[in-house]
C-alpha cells in the first residue's frame, strides 16, 4: 500500500481536460497545478491518508495527460489588441502587444492634418504613446498595411519619438511590393526618388513571412485588391487586413486605385473568410451607417461569411467584381489622397525642406478638361 497526500484539485472529472487541473496554458514546468498533484507524493508521511491502487492509477493517468496536452497542443499564445478609432478619417488604428513580454507592435497609425490649414498634429499618435506608456509596452514595429490615399501615416512621427523613450528603435514595415507604388506616385507627384525609395522603410515584408512580437508569432498576408502591396497581419487567433474587408454592413473596400483589382479582392476576401471561424477579422477603417453609429473594429469569420454584404458565403466572383466596379464608379476622390499618397511613400518621413524652409507637398489642379 502507498501514502499519498490527498491533492487538492478534483481529479475526478475528464482526465483529458487539463483545464480541469490547471485552468490556463503554459509549459508543464511552470505548471503550478501539476506541481501540486505531484507534490502529495513526495511528502507523503505516515498521518496521511491512504490510496489504493485504484485510485493512484488513475491520478497517474491524469498527470501523463495533462503532461501530453501540454507539451503537444499549447493552444496558440494570443496577443493583447488595442484599437483606436479616429473618427475624421474613419480609421482603425492598433496597439498588438505580447502580455508575457509586452512586446509591441503598432499598426496603421495616423497623422491629424488639415487641408485647409495645411496644419499636422499629433493628438492621434500621442494618444497612442500615451496607451503605449501606461501599459508599460515597447514597440519593436510599426507596421503599415499599405500606403494608404485617405490619411497620412505617423509611422515616421512615432518612430521618432518613440526612439527616445525606449532602449531601441522601432522599424517601419510594409509589405515588399511597396516601390511598385513608390515609383508609380513618386513620378507623378515629383518626388526627389530618394525620398521615396524602398530604403525609407526599415523592412519589407515577404508574402507569408513570419516575424515575432515577443513570444507572439505574427504572419504577413499578401492580400491584393485594394492595392497592389496590401499586406494583412496575422496575430494568434486575429488579422489586422487593413483596407480589406470592412465590418459586414459596410462590406469591402474600393479597389480603383492604381494597382488596385476587384478580382484579386475577391480572392483575398476568399483567403481570409477560409481561415477559422473563431478568427477575428480586424478592420482598418470603419464607416459606420446612421443605422449603427458606433464604430467597430472586428467581427469573426463566422459573421463576415454570414453577414459581409459584399463577400458573404454564395457570392461569387464574378457577380462580387460587377458590384465592385459599379459602386467604384461612383466613388469621390479622398479628401487627403495627393498628400497621403506623397507622405507615406516616404513612410511618413517629411519632404526635404526648400531653401525658404517649406516642406512641400503638390496639389494638382483638377481643371476637370478646361484649358487655355
Ligand atoms: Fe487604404
Amino acid at each position: 500500500m502507498i501514502k499519498a497526500v490527498r491533492p487538492r484539485l478534483n481529479i475526478g472529472g475528464k482526465p483529458t481536460d487539463c483545464r480541469r487541473l490547471c485552468n490556463r496554458a503554459h509549459p508543464p514546468s511552470t505548471c503550478s497545478a501539476l506541481a501540486s498533484t505531484v507534490r502529495p507524493f513526495r511528502q507523503a508521511s505516515p498521518r496521511t491518508p491512504t490510496y489504493g491502487p485504484t485510485t493512484l492509477a488513475t491520478l497517474a493517468t491524469t498527470i501523463i495527460k495533462h503532461h501530453q496536452l501540454h507539451s503537444q497542443a499549447t493552444p496558440a499564445a494570443q496577443p493583447a489588441v488595442h484599437g483606436v478609432f479616429e473618427p475624421v478619417t474613419g480609421t482603425w488604428q492598433y496597439v498588438v502587444a505580447d502580455p508575457s513580454t509586452l512586446a509591441a507592435v503598432i499598426i496603421d497609425p495616423v497623422l491629424d492634418y488639415d487641408p485647409v490649414s495645411r496644419q499636422a498634429t499629433t493628438g492621434s499618435a500621442d494618444s497612442l504613446l500615451a496607451l503605449i506608456k501606461k501599459k508599460g509596452y515597447t514597440v519593436d514595429k510599426i507596421l503599415e498595411t499599405h500606403a494608404h490615399a485617405d490619411h497620412i501615416t505617423a509611422s515616421s512621427y512615432l518612430q521618432d519619438r518613440l526612439s527616445k523613450t525606449q532602449s531601441h528603435r522601432p522599424s517601419i514595415g510594409i509589405g515588399k511590393r511597396i516601390g511598385l507604388v513608390q515609383t508609380l506616385f513618386g513620378q507623378r507627384y515629383g518626388v526627389p526618388p530618394g525620398e521615396c525609395s524602398e530604403g525609407v522603410f526599415d523592412k519589407l515584408l515577404d508574402d507569408d513571412e513570419v516575424f515575432e512580437i515577443g513570444n507572439l508569432k505574427a504572419t504577413a498576408m499578401h492580400l491584393p485588391g485594394h492595392t497592389p502591396d496590401h499586406l494583412g497581419y496575422k496575430i494568434g487567433d486575429n488579422v489586422f487586413c487593413g483596407d480589406s474587408l470592412f465590418y459586414a454592413d459596410v462590406g469591402t473596400a474600393r479597389c480603383d486605385f492604381p494597382g488596385g483589382s476587384a478580382n484579386n479582392l475577391f480572392a483575398s476576401g476568399r483567403r481570409l473568410l477560409n481561415l477559422p471561424a473563431h478568427v477575428k477579422i480586424w478592420t482598418g477603417h470603419d464607416y459606420p451607417p446612421p443605422e449603427r453609429k458606433t464604430p467597430m473594429a472586428w467581427m469573426s469569420v463566422h459573421d463576415h461569411k454570414k453577414h459581409n454584404k459584399h463577400l458573404h458565403d454564395g457570392i461569387g466572383e464574378d457577380e462580387f467584381v460587377a458590384m465592385r466596379r459599379k459602386r467604384d464608379a461612383s466613388l469621390g476622390a479622398p479628401r487627403l489622397l495627393h498628400q497621403s499618397l506623397q507622405m507615406n511613400i516616404r513612410a511618413g518621413k517629411l519632404p526635404k525642406p526648400t531653401a525658404y524652409g517649406d516642406r512641400l507637398l503638390h496639389v494638382p489642379m483638377d481643371l476637370k478638361g478646361l484649358e487655355w
